[in-house]
C-alpha cells in the first residue's frame, strides 16, 4: 500500500489539542510529513515544548496513524518549538529581561522601568511587561494609569495592543485587575492572564522586552520562568545584608538545572544617599559591601549602583522615569546598567546561535 500525504493529513484531523480546542490540522500545528517505505514521520509545532500536552498530542498521532495504516509502519513524531521556527506571538522579540528581587520594595519596578527608557534612549526598540499582579506600579510610572489597550484582530484571533508612552511599549496585569481583587487571584488564573499579556499581544518586533517579575520564589515565579525563551535576569537588590539574602535565593531559583537562565548581573539600588543640595556627597547610609559580596558568590557582575534620590520617588509617582531627565545622577548609572545589560545579552545571544 502506498500512503499518500493526504490520507496522513485526514488521519491526523482526529488528533485534537485540547488547549484550543481544535484538531491539530486545522490549527496549522502539522509542519511536515515525510513517508517512506517503512514509516511516516511528522513533525509537529508547539506554542512551547515544556508542557504535558506535547506527550498527550504525540501518543494520540502515533495510535491514530498506528490504527489508519496498520502496526507495521514506524511512525515517528518530531515536537517543534514554535520559537525555534521563527513563529509565534514572540518571535519578533529578540531577548526577554526578568527585572527580579528578592522581596517587594527594593525598588525592582524603578528598575524595571528605567531601564526600559534608557536602552531605548540607546536606540532599542523596546516594551515592558508588568507581571507584578500584587503590586503593578508600571502603569503609574509611565503616566498611563487608566488606560485600556486596544485589541486588534489577526486571522481571526483578537490581540492586544500595548499602551505606548516615551516610545515604549507598555502592558500591566494592572490594566485588568485591581490590586485589591488581585488577592483573590489563584496561581493558575495569574499564569493566565500573564501569558496572555505575552503572547496575546502585539509586541511586533522589540530589541527588549523587559518584564517586572513578581517578587520572590513562588510557583508563578517558576512557571513564568519555564514558558519561556528568557535571555537573562536582573537582580534587583539594595545593599542591607537581608535584602541580598533574599535575591540570592530568588537567582538560584533561576539557576537550577530545569531553568538554567542566566544572571545577567546585580544592580544596587539606594546604593548611597545624594543630598539634593550636595550633588557631590555620597553617604552610604545602609552600609557597603555587600553587594559586591553577593556578585562573588554567584560570579555575576554588578550591572551599576543606584543612588537614593528623593526625585526618584516624585517621578516615579508623577508618572515620568526620572531617567527622561538627562541631568540627573541617576540617568547617568542607568546608562552603565543599560549597556551592561546590551553587552551581557549580545554574548549570551552568539553563545545560544552556536
Ligand atoms: N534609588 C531610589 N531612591 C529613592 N527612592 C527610591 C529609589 N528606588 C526606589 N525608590 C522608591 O521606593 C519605592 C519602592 O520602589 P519600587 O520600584 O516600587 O520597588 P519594588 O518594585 O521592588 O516594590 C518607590 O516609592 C520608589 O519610588
Ligand atoms: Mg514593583
Amino acid at each position: 500500500m502506498t500512503i499518500t500525504d493526504k490520507q496522513v493529513t485526514d488521519a491526523l484531523k482526529q488528533v485534537v489539542f485540547f488547549k484550543k480546542q481544535n484538531n491539530i490540522v486545522d490549527l496549522n500545528m502539522v509542519h511536515q510529513v515525510e513517508i517512506n517505505e517503512k514509516g511516516i514521520k511528522v513533525s509537529v509545532v508547539f506554542p512551547e515544548l515544556a508542557d504535558p500536552s506535547v506527550g498527550i498530542v504525540s501518543n494520540s498521532i502515533m495510535k491514530t496513524l498506528k490504527t489508519e495504516f496498520g502496526e507495521d509502519y514506524t511512525i515517528d513524531v518530531k515536537p517543534i518549538a514554535e520559537k525555534d521556527l521563527g513563529k509565534g506571538p514572540l518571535s519578533g522579540v529578540k531577548n526577554i529581561i526578568a527585572v527580579i528581587s528578592g522581596k517587594g520594595g527594593v525598588g525592582k519596578s524603578t528598575v524595571a522601568a528605567n531601564l526600559a527608557i534608557t536602552l531605548s534612549q540607546l536606540g532599542k526598540k523596546v516594551g515592558i511587561l508588568d507581571a507584578d499582579i500584587m503590586g503593578p506600579s508600571v502603569p503609574i510610572m509611565f503616566g498611563v494609569e487608566g488606560e485600556q489597550p486596544g485589541v486588534i484582530d489577526r486571522e481571526g484571533k483578537p490581540y492586544m495592543i500595548p499602551i505606548e508612552n516615551y516610545g515604549i511599549k507598555i502592558l500591566s496585569l494592572g490594566f485588568f485587575v485591581q490590586p485589591d481583587q488581585a488577592l483573590m487571584w489563584r496561581g493558575s488564573m495569574i499564569n493566565n492572564a500573564f501569558n496572555q499579556l505575552m503572547t496575546d499581544a502585539e509586541w511586533g518586533d522589540l530589541d527588549y522586552l523587559v518584564i517586572d517579575m513578581p517578587p520572590g520564589t513562588g510557583d508563578i515565579q517558576l512557571t513564568l520562568a519555564q514558558s519561556y525563551n528568557i535571555r537573562g535576569t536582573v537582580l534587583v537588590t539594595t545593599p542591607q545584608k537581608i535584602a541580598t539574602a533574599d535575591v540570592r535565593r530568588a537567582a538560584m531559583m533561576y539557576r537550577q538545572d530545569k531553568l538554567l537562565i542566566p544572571l545577567l548581573g546585580i544592580v544596587e539600588n539606594m546604593a548611597y544617599f545624594i543630598p539634593e543640595d550636595m550633588p557631590d556627597k555620597k553617604y552610604f547610609i545602609f552600609g557597603k559591601g555587600t553587594t559586591d559580596e553577593l556578585a562573588g558568590q554567584l560570579d555575576i557582575p554588578v550591572l551599576g549602583r543606584i543612588p537614593i534620590v528623593e526625585k526618584i520617588v516624585e517621578s516615579g509617582d508623577g508618572g515620568k522615569p526620572i531617567t527622561i531627565d538627562q541631568d540627573s545622577p541617576v540617568t547617568k548609572s542607568f546608562i552603565d546598567i543599560a549597556t551592561n545589560v546590551i553587552k551581557q545579552s549580545e554574548i549570551l545571544q552568539t553563545v545560544n546561535m552556536n
